[in-house]
């Protein structure tokens, strides 16, 4: 470690968990549990190898929250019944024995879903087919399916599903759960414009847009009590939309972030293409926003390679963590090589083809290895 870079190395707390440092890795679909949407050993090495690399927290992949409507991908881990939260013990205690905090990141795909094993069709906020096509890397193929609308009965259900799984996070050891309110999946659907037609108290203006997130935090904080970490995500793009921008801009922000802190949170997670970009013409970026506004802690991604850009996004105090996507899977030893200034590893898709699951990662890890070792 250098001085340089000595901020990202302090200790941070959120809510009642204490982090050894600001290095977090983002949340993460690997499309990789079992059929049955438990996790595997392989599952384990994977989010256990970040802790041992001295990473503070781990947000796991999105966990499906019902056997309803929030499945999305294949092979995508659930956080519904008792056999999927069991499956997780062996990967928190591998994470905690390296001195890691994991949060697990609970996830409904809404009209995003491209798999169901529970549901014959997907349902969002609106009947409104999704923009761009399925992800093949998440064996995905062609067009997404026109969702059908949830009635108000359907939404409850989707809340009470978020609660239920953040209770089974809790009882499985997780130190937290983060709700995904980001991306495109079903909340973000309710925010955008667009994908929510709705003409009930769900639809309409910002606050009526923002409500499913408002009684998402409600449910989950009655059921997991004070003491659990509860967090949100927020984006303004999209998996299946590069472009979109909050259209209230500023507005947005001030309305979104004063009512996540008046709200049952413990801290928010903001991602863009790259963390310190204006979020809006002249304004700063999202997540000193976030953290402006709504005083809660925050946790910054997207785009950082380089340990200098997290740490003047720290000095700068736009963000009290930040979390690595892409560059952590290239280099699951991220914090330890920075702090020993041994070179990073430059993150390659190649590693997720043609499926971006563990597996593949193994095996382009393997090759890239053999190539670099003396014939
Ligand atoms: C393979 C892959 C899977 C992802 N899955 C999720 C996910 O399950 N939940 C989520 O909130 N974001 C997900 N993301 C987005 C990342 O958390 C992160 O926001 C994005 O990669 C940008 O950060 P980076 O520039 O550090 O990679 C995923 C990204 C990648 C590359």
């Amino acid at each position: 470690m250098t001085a340089n870079n000595a901020a990202l190395f302090q200790p941070a707390r959120i809510g009642h968990m204490d982090i050894r440092n600001r290095l977090a890795v983002a949340p993460m679909t690997r499309v990789s549990a079992n059929d049955d949407g438990t996790a595997t050993a392989l599952m384990c090495e994977y989010y256990q190898a970040y802790a041992a690399g001295d990473f503070g927290l781990i947000i796991t992949e999105g966990l499906y929250t019902d056997q309803l409507f929030s499945q999305c991908y294949r092979q995508q881990p659930g956080m519904t019944n008792g056999q999927q939260a069991q499956s997780w013990q062996p990967i928190i205690d591998a994470v905690h024995s390296e001195g890691g905090m994991i949060i697990a990141q609970l996830m409904h795909a809404g009209a995003l879903s491209q798999y169901s094993k529970y549901a014959a069709h997907s349902s969002g906020p609106s009947a409104v087919k999704p923009l761009g096509q399925q992800m093949s890397f998440y064996y995905g193929e062609g067009d997404y399916r026109l969702p059908q609308a949830m009635g108000e009965d359907d939404i409850q259900a989707a809340i009470q599903g978020f609660a239920a799984a953040a209770l089974l996070a809790k009882s499985a050891g997780f130190d937290g759960v983060e709700i995904h309110g980001a991306n495109g999946y079903l909340l973000d659907q309710f925010l955008t414009t667009y994908t929510n037609q709705r003409e009930d108290k769900y639809g309409g203006n910002l606050t009526n847009r923002l409500r499913i997130y408002q009684e998402i935090v409600s449910a989950v904080r009655e059921a997991v009590g004070p003491d659990f970490v509860v967090g949100v995500r927020f984006s303004q793009t999209k998996v299946n939309d590069s472009q979109y921008r909050w259209p209230e801009a500023d507005a947005a922000a001030r309305q979104t972030f004063t009512l996540m802190a008046e709200s049952p949170v413990d801290y928010l997670h903001t991602t863009e293409p790259l963390l310190n970009e204006p979020a809006f013409a002249g304004s700063p970026s999202l997540a000193s926003l976030a953290k402006q506004i709504s005083g809660l802690p925050v946790i910054a991604n997207g785009g950082v390679s380089q340990p200098e850009l997290a740490t003047a996004m720290l000095e700068s105090n736009q963000a009290d963590v930040i979390s690595l996507g892409k560059t952590a899977l290239a280099n699951p030893d991220w914090p330890m090589a920075v702090q020993n200034n041994q070179p990073l590893d430059s993150f390659n898709f190649a590693m997720f083809s043609p499926i971006a699951n563990l597996e593949n990662a193994r095996r382009y890890f393997t090759q890239a290895h053999d190539a670099e070792s003396p014939s």
